[in-house]
């Protein structure tokens, strides 16, 4: 049974049906069926089964497609206490992703970990880089060769290029990156798999999930197809200023990927030559209502705002003990409940504002409805991509922020 619902709001102006491209850019969509499944999932399996008993430091390094989608796991799936808690009552190494070159943030990490295991037998670094030659990921990397220099390698990349090439040459583990899966559509390929298995997550229930949501879109009830209409229907009306407001923290993470996802493959010079698409934004609820919501309700009626609902999961009794009368409303309440009915009262503020809403409730938190929302919004934004007449494969402008950097430091 599907565990993701979509509810919309106000509908925009229909748009003309659109042909998916099923060319070679689109293998993401063997990820999670049939024989690259397997391959993916036994090598992955193979690599974690050697790995992982001896384990206690897994340091993932990455950026955009190769490590946002490690992030979303880790935020959703394992703790937040997960870094802190003790080995012994861990299901996996700590897991630490550099997807940054913040001189602060990288030596502070190398310290933790060298301070937990100085001889470095317990800790695994695995860089992650589809060309091998991102400037982020060398720079973290070199560092990483002289600091954690007897740690134990791990290469993800892509079958040709430096980095597996030195990978082969000093006797690293490797795992490859399919041809036709570009970065932000690798999550549920060896990416973002092998810290996830690593970390104890059931990967198994990951591709299910997207297999099964996969299979929803192919039915009638095709929410992806829905929610690509809805949203780029609003965008060519001027509604350019998309939000994806998670009510539940965990699912930051996840809102930060999809902000990668919807601006790298959708923001394109379209084949009429117009610059097109929308802003993705995050915000989290209910911290953002005393942030943002002032915006939405009274500011440009440019946006449009999703919530994601969690229907279940943790949740503590308030109790009957409040400190003045007029907060009794709170007694005997859940927290979850009154999350709820914050969510209600800013999708209702909001759509009273001209700004159209929509709602992705999923049932709990866990691998599948994870799984899930990936491939949701995998096919979400193919189709998106087809309205808006642009490739959503390619990221010309990353590549030009990648080729002036190199210039800067000749
Ligand atoms: O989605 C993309 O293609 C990019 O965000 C890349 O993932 C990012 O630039 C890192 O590139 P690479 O994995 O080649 O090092």
């Amino acid at each position: 049974m599907n565990k993701i619902k979509l509810t919309l709001g106000a509908p925009p102006q229909q748009l003309d049906a659109v042909e998916l491209d099923t060319g070679k850019n689109e293998q993401w969509r063997d990820l999670w069926d049939g024989p690259l499944r397997n391959e993916n999932v036994t090598n992955v399996n193979d690599l974690v089964a050697t790995l992982r008993p001896e384990c206690k430091n897994l340091l993932v390094i990455g950026i955009g497609g190769s490590s946002l989608g490690i992030k979303a796991i880790q935020n959703a799936l394992l703790d937040s206490n997960w870094n802190f808690l003790p080995h012994d009552k861990r299901n996996g190494p700590r897991l630490f992703v550099l997807d940054n070159i913040d001189p602060a943030i990288t030596s502070s990490t190398f310290d933790l970990i060298k301070t937990d295991d100085p001889h470095l037998k317990h800790t695994v670094v695995c860089v992650i880089s589809k060309s091998g030659e991102t400037i982020e990921i060398a720079a973290n990397l070199m560092v990483a060769l002289r600091e954690l220099s007897t740690a134990t390698f791990v290469a993800i990349t892509g079958e040709s290029g430096s980095l597996i090439n030195f990978a082969n040459e000093n006797s690293w583990k490797t795992l490859l990156i399919p041809n036709g899966v570009g970065g932000r559509f690798s999550v549920l390929s060896p990416v973002g798999l092998f810290p996830a298995a690593m970390c104890g997550v059931d990967i198994v229930a990951l591709l299910d999930g997207a297999k099964q949501m996969s299979a929803d879109c192919e039915s009638t009830s095709n929410i992806a197809a829905a929610l690509a209409t809805y949203l780029i229907g609003h965008a060519v009306e001027n509604k350019t200023t998309q939000v994806m407001m998670p009510y539940c923290v965990g699912l930051t993470n996840l809102s930060h990927w999809w902000v990668q996802l919807w601006s790298e493959s959708l923001g394109k010079i379209n084949e009429h030559g117009v610059r097109v698409g929308p802003t993705p934004i995050v915000a989290v609820g209910a911290t953002d209502q005393h942030s943002m919501l002032q915006l939405w309700r009274e500011g440009p009626a440019d946006k449009v705002i999703g919530f994601i609902r969690v229907e279940r999961g943790d949740d503590i009794s308030l109790g009957d003990k409040t400190i003045s009368q007029n907060i009794n409303l709170l007694c005997n309440k859940t927290m979850r409940e009154v999350l709820h009915a914050e969510l209600e009262a800013t999708t209702q503020a909001v759509s009273d504002a001209a700004q159209p809403t929509w709602t992705l409730t999923l049932s709990q938190v866990d691998a599948h409805t994870i799984g899930q929302f990936f491939a949701l919004w995998e096919i979400t934004t193919a189709i998106a991509g087809g309205l808006l007449k642009v490739n959503p494969y390619d990221q010309p402008g990353v590549e030009l922020g990648k080729m002036l950097t190199a210039n800067k430091l000749r």
